[in-house]
């Protein structure tokens, strides 16, 4: 899906009469917002004006129980700053508590307008070691959980739709650069980060018609997922370029600013799109492409003989004899 369904706004409208914050009245959920980026998203949208439900069941770094209460302690840190803000512990896994959620932020704060699916669990194998619960745990948490709180988001706001009061909605959600690229040892994660991508795409255009967006974002951060995981620094160096003194490129609050864009009414216009953020940086991310093409000699259907030497062609390593691109086909 294209972005372009309205032209995008100036942003004199939205600075003009500041100090409105751009996200004033709206209501937003974070899950996984007890932690890393969850939280840094949830001070942000707080910080421009929404009231936040901070939802997280404090679980560890693998899915695992910790007693943990993550969520208050965000709730708390964003009342105390002056904004509204509520816990809630419901895991992302559980699909009536998904729906319960949905309805918890539009029952506390009257409406909802913006759901961030960011909650995430590693559990890294190499995929001839990874387990049948450890793909169901990766799987569950991140493209099932952002599936449920998707769907009966998008459940309520065509019911609000119908009922004559839909105001449109927001969904972020949230992929990675295995989803996207590939890495190693996380078969489990990346599937289901490129599922989220799917997900996205299907979402915005279901959804266009209620004026919901779905957009998703691909972060690099310094957080306790990122904390353990060797070769993320080499793989992603940080970006170049002018910046303020004491500017930390590896924050996670770098990530917020873009999903507080996403979620205000100026991004009405950007649907179905995938934007890589890191420091200073927003990037945005261009999906599959026809990057060449193999026509039968017969014009019927290829024969798998004539591919011997038609792919080669495609990918350019015939008759110059050049290796396949590493960009293409993994380092
Ligand atoms: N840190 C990075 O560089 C990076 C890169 C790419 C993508 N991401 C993605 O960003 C998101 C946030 O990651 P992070 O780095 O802040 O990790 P984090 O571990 O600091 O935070 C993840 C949070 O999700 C919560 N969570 C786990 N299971 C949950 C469940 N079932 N329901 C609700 N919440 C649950 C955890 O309790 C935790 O607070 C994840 O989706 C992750 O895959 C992070």
């Amino acid at each position: 899906m294209t972005a372009g369904s309205q032209d995008p706004p100036d942003s004199e409208t939205y600075t003009k009469g500041v100090p409105m914050g751009l996200l004033d009245g709206k209501v937003a959920i974070v899950t996984g917002g007890g932690r890393g980026l969850g939280r840094a998203h949830c001070l942000a949208l707080a910080g421009h004006g929404a009231a936040v439900v901070v939802n997280d069941p404090g679980a560890g770094l693998h899915g695992e129980n910790t007693g943990e209460t993550p969520a208050e302690a965000v709730a708390a840190e964003i009342t105390a700053a002056g904004g509204r803000a509520i816990p809630d512990h419901s895991s992302v896994t559980d699909w009536a508590a998904t729906e319960k959620l949905i309805a918890l932020a539009a029952a506390e704060f009257g409406r909802l307008d913006v759901v961030v699916n960011n909650a995430g669990i590693l559990r890294d194998r190499m995929l001839f070691s990874m387990t049948e619960d450890d793909f169901d745990a990766v799987i569950a948490v991140h493209l099932k959980g952002t599936f449920a709180m998707t769907r009966h988001a998008c459940a309520y706001w065509r019911e609000e739709a119908k009922r004559g009061a839909g105001r449109g909605g927001r969904i972020i959600n949230t992929t990675s650069g295995t989803g996207l690229f590939g890495t190693v040892g996380q078969a489990n994660y990346g599937a289901a980060k490129a599922g989220i991508v799917s997900l996205t795409t299907i979402t915005a255009l279901e959804m266009a018609r209620y004026g919901v967006t779905a957009n998703a974002i691909s972060p690099i951060a310094h957080t306790r997922m990122t904390a353990g995981i060797a070769g993320v620094a080499v793989r992603n160096p940080v970006p170049d370029g002018p910046a303020p003194e004491g500017f930390d490129p590896q924050d996670p609050a770098n990530a917020s600013g873009l999903v507080v864009y996403l979620a205000s009414d100026a991004s009405a216009w950007l649907t179905g799109q995938v934007f890589r953020v890191h420091g200073n940086r927003v990037q945005r991310l261009r999906g599959w492409r026809a990057a060449g093409e193999y026509r039968s000699r017969s014009g019927g259907a290829v024969e798998p003989q004539e591919l011997i030497t038609g792919l080669p062609e495609v990918y350019g390593t015939t008759p110059a004899g050049r290796l396949p691109d590493p960009a293409v086909h993994g380092a």
